[in-house]
This record gives C-alpha cells, sequence and structure tokens, in this order.
C-alpha cells in the first residue's frame, strides 16, 4: 500500500498579516509518496530536488519527525512508515517550502490510518514541524497548505483560525530571486518592539484587506497591502526590491510584497496575463543584475 500526496506552496504574512494571513497557491508544491513497512518507526528512503540540503535522519527531517509525533499523538507508535520526499519548489525561497514537505507527510499519514483527525486537527501537528524548521511554529504557511484558500490565524493561544473567502479573479504572480534567505534569520532581523502610530497603520491595513477580501474589492484590498513593520527591515535582503515593486506596478499589479520572510515576492494581480506580464518583466530585470530567478503564476 502506498500513497501519494502533494501538498502546495504558499504565501505567508500576505504583506500586512505578519504571521496572522496566509493563502495557498496551485503550484508549485511538494510531493511526498509513502509506505507502511512491517517494523516500527518511520524511515526517509529518498530525497529528490533539495540539492542535498535535507537532513535524511529522521529525527532531524521536518517530514519524520511530524509524522512521528503524530503516531505518538494517535497512539499508534507501532505503525512502520517509509517515505520519500519528492521537493518540487526552492528551499529558503520564503515560498513555504518546509511548510508544503511537513503537510503533505502529515496529510498522508493521516489518510493511511483512515484519517481519525480532521484537517483542522492536523495544523497543530505541521505547527511543529515549523518550529523545527526555523525555530518557531507560526502557523501561516501550513494552515493555508492544509485548508487551502485564504487564512487568518486569529489567535495562537488558544489556536483560532478562520477560513477567508476571496475574490474569485484574484491571481498572483511570484518570482523567487535565486538568494538565501533563511527564514530563521529573517525572524531574527525584526525589532520586537513597535511604535503606537505603526501599529495602528499595520492593523488599519490587516482590516482594509479582510474588509476587501469581504467585499470582492480589489482597489481596497491593494491600497490595504503595505507593511510598515516587517517590509522595510527585510526588504535589505532582497535585490533590487523597490524596482521590483515599480515594476510589478507599472505592469498592472494590484499590490507587491514579500511572500513569507522572502526573499521571493509576489503580486496580486485580476488575470492570469498580467501574472504572466509581471513575472516576465522583473526575471529581465533580475537577469541584467545577474541574478537568477524563477517564477511562478497560479490563481489564489
Ligand atoms: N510569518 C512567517 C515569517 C512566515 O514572516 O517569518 C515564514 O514563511
Amino acid at each position: 500500500e502506498s500513497i501519494r500526496v502533494f501538498a502546495p506552496a504558499t504565501i505567508a504574512n500576505v504583506v500586512c498579516g505578519y504571521d496572522i494571513l496566509g493563502l495557498a497557491v496551485d503550484a508549485p508544491g511538494d510531493e511526498v509518496i509513502m509506505r507502511k513497512r512491517s517494523e516500527p518507526g518511520v524511515i526517509i528512503t529518498k530525497i529528490t530536488g533539495d540539492d542535498g540540503r535535507l537532513p535524511l535522519d529522521a529525527s532531524k527531517n521536518t517530514v519524520s519527525a511530524s509524522v512521528e509525533h503524530y503516531l505518538r499523538h494517535v497512539g499508534r507508535p507501532d505503525v512502520g512508515i517509509e517515505i520519500e520526499l519528492h521537493k518540487q519548489m526552492p528551499i529558503g525561497s520564503g515560498l513555504g517550502s518546509s511548510s508544503a514537505s511537513t503537510v503533505a507527510g502529515l496529510f498522508a499519514i493521516n489518510a493511511m490510518l483512515g484519517n481519525p483527525l480532521s484537517k483542522m486537527e492536523l495544523v497543530p501537528f505541521a505547527m511543529k514541524g515549523e518550529e523545527l524548521a526555523c525555530g518557531t511554529g507560526h502557523a501561516d504557511n501550513v494552515a493555508p497548505a492544509i485548508l487551502g484558500g485564504f487564512v487568518l490565524i486569529k489567535s495562537y493561544e488558544p489556536l483560532d483560525i478562520i477560513k477567508l473567502p476571496y475574490p474569485e479573479e484574484l491571481h498572483c504572480a511570484i518570482v523567487f530571486p535565486e538568494v538565501d534567505v533563511p527564514t530563521r534569520d529573517a525572524r531574527r532581523m525584526i525589532r520586537e518592539k513597535i511604535a503606537l502610530k505603526d501599529a495602528v497603520t499595520q492593523w488599519g491595513n490587516i482590516a482594509g484587506l479582510v474588509s476587501g477580501l469581504f467585499m470582492k474589492d480589489l482597489g481596497l484590498i491593494g491600497r490595504s497591502m503595505k507593511d510598515v513593520l516587517i517590509e522595510p527591515v527585510r526588504s535589505i535582503l532582497i535585490p533590487d526590491f523597490h524596482r521590483m515593486r515599480e515594476i510589478a506596478m507599472i505592469n498592472g499589479a494590484i499590490s507587491f510584497g514579500i511572500s513569507g520572510s522572502g526573499p521571493s515576492v509576489f503580486a496580486f494581480t485580476k488575470d492570469p496575463d498580467t501574472s504572466v506580464k509581471i513575472t516576465k518583466a522583473i526575471q529581465q530585470h533580475l537577469s541584467k543584475l545577474n541574478i537568477g530567478s524563477q517564477a511562478y503564476t497560479s490563481a489564489v
């Protein structure tokens, strides 16, 4: 018996909602193939697409570690599992790479055991995987990867996750400039304290974005997707960030910002053609700077 599961890349933060907003895209994503084996315990038999960067050691790999955690929780430490992980998206890109792998693994083991846990109940297990990957169990990649669509983490303690509606025509353009930004480092650079004035601006924008999603108002969505807290600090790590924004906006983007902890950037658009136009223009600019890049377009 074997199970094959795909889990998608995700855009965390959605610019103004640090750690509380995220959305899933159609592609890229990661694939896990899981098989039962006679001996108890979880092992990784194969990893492809990672350039040798991920650990095969089951206790250090986020996929196997979260599957083990799951098995202990559901009272099935007797189960033996072997895992193949096929990475089909870049690591350290800000597109929820570790999240996609972990979620695919958890989805697979849950299906193999006849789905004892609901999708929502899988979220805390996937958060454990994030903790292993970057030091903090944030949910804004794993929750949308599991539940699909646009997701709000209304609170962490207790965990309260809300699926949000969004306009059907919403598309996105994603460009990954090939520089490495580990999430762990990108989280360390953020200030712990913020000015009240900035907080007021930020929560106005978050409320505006969520209202815009409900009202299906692309103009409101666009003018709310601004970040005065995190972007000014993290954008320093991203090559020509401000020029990329200009290029996106000139080519018809509704909004533009950093995906997760970067270096990937994304733009919301109202149709697939605009997304393609934006990714082409940004990639062309990056290639002039001798920076390689990968691009994706997707519906939200
Ligand atoms: N909310 C997280 C962060 C997402 O910005 O660090 C990481 O992908």
